[in-house]
Formats: structure tokens, sequence, C-alpha cells
């Protein structure tokens, strides 16, 4: 049965205090450090030391959930600039088409998350160049021991809240094996920029803020996230951020094809629970894109609890991705709040880790 929403919830504050009496590990402090966080990952890139090299097959990504999505973020930021394959891939085996000319990057947080592992293996057999970012565990190890590059990342995260790190880390990698050009100044502005969103959306934001609206609108219905071009892995991050700190269901799609299929799907919507319709537009979205999805919201509009449009800021890709990305993680953390739920922990998805570590 559908649960409707508590009045009570919806009036609720998102002070400061409010939101530190539910996200007691203050998850809503590595979000808001976006900015810091992406001039300490180009620093400590630079640290690294690594000198360019030429990979006519491109970059590929590999990694996991919230060590993945750095991948497809920078992407998304190359744009037309990528003059090479750049693919995150989410897999325990590398795509088909790599070869010895592709470079890896093993993105895992922890260092100890099987599928990179089993790449990074995978990477080695081939002959492929790989590059590792890490904090540590098993990938820092293997990739220390076999003179493969580690990328540091700073400890004391959970995965997910390291977003910025692994996205620098992907641009930078793309950079130096040839197939994007160098992202550091774009990344340097952006991270100005976020500062102001920062501001605009965190914390002590007006109470009717962008961040704290939507959150408000989205708590008590599953949303149903869409992008398009640029914003189709800002969508997919939204969805995760979702699972994981509010601990909702989330899905995602894009457009235009969610016009072929999902579009019919919300006729049944109400008679199956409370979902939301988010897209995520940009202001490069092809103007039949922008079109459609004025569309899908005029025709869905009796079906979702809400429907709402959430638009990238700022002029390079960085700063539109970052921008969106930045809000997204504020409202899944203020949906959290107002569930109750503290943003943090992820307890299903270290049972299941330690499940499948029984395994072996
Ligand atoms: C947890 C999170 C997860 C992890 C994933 C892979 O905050 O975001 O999606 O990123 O389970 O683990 P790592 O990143 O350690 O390779």
């Amino acid at each position: 049965m559908a649960v409707s929403p508590s009045s009570d919830v919806t009036r609720m504050r998102l002070d400061p205090e409010a939101i530190a009496a539910v996200d007691r590990s203050d998850m809503l402090a590595d979000v808001v450090g976006l900015p810091e966080h992406l001039r300490d990952a180009l620093w400590k890139i630079e640290s690294a030391d690594l000198q360019p090299w030429d990979s006519p097959g491109g970059l590929v990504v590999a990694g996991m959930g919230g060590s993945a999505v750095g991948g497809a973020l920078a992407r998304a930021m190359l744009g037309d600039h990528a003059s090479r394959p750049l693919l995150a891939s989410r897999q325990y085996g590398l795509p088909a088409w790599t070869t010895p000319d592709t470079t890896i990057l093993c993105a895992s947080y922890s260092g100890d998350t099987e599928e990179t592992l089993a790449c990074y293996e995978a990477a080695g057999a081939l002959g492929a160049t790989r590059v590792a970012v890490t904090s540590g565990g098993r990938l820092a190890e293997l990739a220390r021991a076999d003179g493969v590059p580690v990328i540091p990342v700073a400890g004391g995260f959970q995965p997910r809240a390291a977003v910025a790190y692994m996205t620098v880390a992907a641009l930078e990698v793309a950079w130096l094996c040839g197939a994007g050009p160098r992202m550091g100044a774009e990344i340097d502005v952006a991270a100005d920029h976020l500062e102001q969103l920062v501001i605009a959306w965190g914390a002590a934001s007006a109470e009717d803020s962008e961040a704290k609206t939507l959150a408000r609108a989205l708590y008590d219905s599953v949303p149903v996230i869409a992008g398009s071009g640029l914003t189709t892995p800002i969508a997919y991050r939204w969805k995760t951020q979702f699972n994981e700190n509010a601990k909702m269901p989330a899905f995602t799609h894009e457009l235009p094809e969610l016009c072929h299929n999902e579009v019919v799907g919300w006729q049944e919507a109400p008679a199956l629970g409370r979902f939301a319709a988010v897209f995520l537009d940009d202001s490069d979205t092809h103007p039949r894109v922008k079109r459609r999805i004025a569309l899908t919201r005029e025709l869905i509009g009796e079906q979702a609890t809400g429907s709402f449009v959430a638009e990238t800021r700022g002029h390079t890709a960085v700063e539109r991705v970052l921008s969106l990305v930045l809000l997204g993680d504020l409202v899944s953390l203020y949906a959290a709040v107002l569930r109750g739920t503290d943003p943090t922990p992820v307890d299903v998805l270290v049972t299941l880790k330690q499940r499948l570590a029984g395994d072996a």
C-alpha cells in the first residue's frame, strides 16, 4: 500500500541542527567539501608525478558504484573533446574490444572490490597500461608490487563521497594517455563555482532553496530520474545517492529513449505506488529533447506525485556536471534527514560483500 506524505515531515525544518541530529556521521561535511576535494585531488595527482604516455586504444575506467561514477562523469565533461574512447566499465571483466593499447584505470576507493581487482588482473594479463586510484587495500598492495602507478585518495570517506577524487583522476588519466585535453584549469574554476552553490543549497540555505524544496517533494515518493547527453550519468548518480543516502528505491532512464517506452508505464503508476519524475536539463540539451521533456511532463502530470526539472549551472561542462552532482547529493541527503535515516551507513551493501567474501 502506498504511504501518504506526512505534512509534519514536509514542514520539518532542514536547518544545520535538524540535519546534524539525523546525519550522525556528518555526510554533509563530505558533500559540501566537494570544492575542496577537487583541489586536493588535483594536488594529489600532481604529486604522483605521472608522465604522459600514448594510448591509441583509449581509456577504460574499471570500477563499481561510487568509484565508477567518476569515469562516467569525466566522459560527460569531456564531451566532443574526447579524442579516443573513454568508458566507465562496471563488470568483472574488461570490454571485449580492450587491447594492449588501452589504458585501464582501476578505480576502487577501498581497494578491495572484487570486480575491480578482477579487471586489474585481466588488464595485466592483456599487457595493457594500468593505473590505480585508491585509498589502499589489496589494489594498492598489488599495484605497488607490480610497479603500477597509484593515485592516492584521501581516507575516511564513504566511497561515494570521494566522487571528486575519482572524477579528477579519470580526467587527468584521460589527458595523460592522450584521450582528451587537460582539464586542470576548468576543475579549479568549477571548484570556485561550487562554493557559491554550497551557499545557495547547503544546510544554512533558505528553507525554500532548490535543494530543500526538491527533497521535500521527493522524500516520500520513488524518484524516477531522467537525463540526456551530459546529464545521463548525473541522473544515475542521483539514483544511487537516493539509494545509499536516503535508503529509497530510485530509478533512472534517459531521453529521448524514455519517450518510446517508459512514458507509457506511467499510466498504471498511481495504482502501484507513489512515483515522482525528475528531469535533469542542461543549456546544451538538444532542442527536441527539451520539447520532449515538456510534453512528457504534460502527459504524465496526472500520474506522478510531482514532476520537476533541475538545471545545470555554470558555463563549462565541468561546472555544469558538478553543479547537478552537488544538487543531487544534497537533495538525497536532505531526503534522508526527512525520512529520519542516517545517510552514511550502507549496512545491506556491507552484509552482501561479507557474504560474498565468505564464499571465497
Ligand atoms: C559506498 C559506495 C559503493 C562503493 C562500491 C565499490 O559508499 O558508494 O557504491 O563505491 O561498493 O566499492 P569501492 O568504491 O571501495 O571499490
